[in-house]
């Protein structure tokens, strides 16, 4: 059972390693867990992962990686290298199967996007598939289930449904606050732009508390 602190993941979105390292200081011990996505990411961030890793916080790389299987399996031993917990891809069955096979030996996870949380059913037509946004995800869900893969992506309001496909063996991580059926939220804005980050760190981790009874 995690604490109500360890599933708050906060969003490291910022255009900057001094910025994030800021703010990194500023939360000090309220936050155990950070996100590193595209924008920090591409700007020296993986670096910086490498050095939370090492001062005992967790790290989410959020890449979603989708490439051949060879490609996915040399970047997440990369990722595993530098310590982090997590690491996002794509939910196709050839990308997970190659990138859960190359955590072997490794504390790296990962976590499956099962379908983007901007998209509808209208934006899956346009891509070509004959699939509603639920039933793709459910679908996604069980084929990341069987191939072991460790995680979800997933919106809040999926987070229920999803639970009885996937058991309570996999981790689901959700965008917002809302934590009835996920393991793990995580916020970006309301922490990252607020006046007093901490203080709303904190007020984030006592909604969580409340809300799971704890
Ligand atoms: O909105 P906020 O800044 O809290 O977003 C934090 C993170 O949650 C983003 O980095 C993004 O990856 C994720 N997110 C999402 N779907 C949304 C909103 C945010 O996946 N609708």
């Amino acid at each position: 059972m995690l604490e109500p602190r360890e599933r708050l993941i906060v969003a490291l979105d910022l255009p900057s390693v001094e910025q994030a390292e800021k703010l990194v200081d500023t939360l000090g011990d309220a936050v155990a867990f950070y996100k590193i996505g595209y924008q920090l990411g591409f700007a020296g961030g993986l670096l910086l992962a490498e050095r939370l890793a090492v001062a005992g916080k967790q790290v989410f790389v959020d890449m979603k990686l989708h490439d051949i299987g060879n490609t996915v399996a040399q970047g997440v031993r990369s990722i595993a290298k530098l310590g982090a917990s997590f690491l996002t891809v794509h939910a196709y069955p050839q990308t997970m199967h190659a990138a859960v096979d190359a955590t072997a030996d490794t504390n790296l996870r990962i976590l499956a996007v099962t379908v983007l949380t901007s998209y509808d059913d209208a934006d899956l037509a346009a891509a070509g598939y004959d699939f509603t946004v639920p039933e793709l995800v459910a679908e996604r869900a069980a084929q990341a289930r069987d191939i072991g893969v460790d995680g979800l992506v997933a919106s809040a309001e999926e987070a229920a449904m999803l639970r009885p496909i996937i058991g309570s063996g996999m981790v689901l991580v959700t965008p917002g606050i809302r934590p009835a059926g996920a393991d793990y939220l995580v916020v970006g804005r309301p922490i990252v732009a607020a006046a007093d980050p901490k203080a709303a760190a904190e007020a984030i981790v006592a909604e969580i508390a409340q809300a799971s009874g704890a």
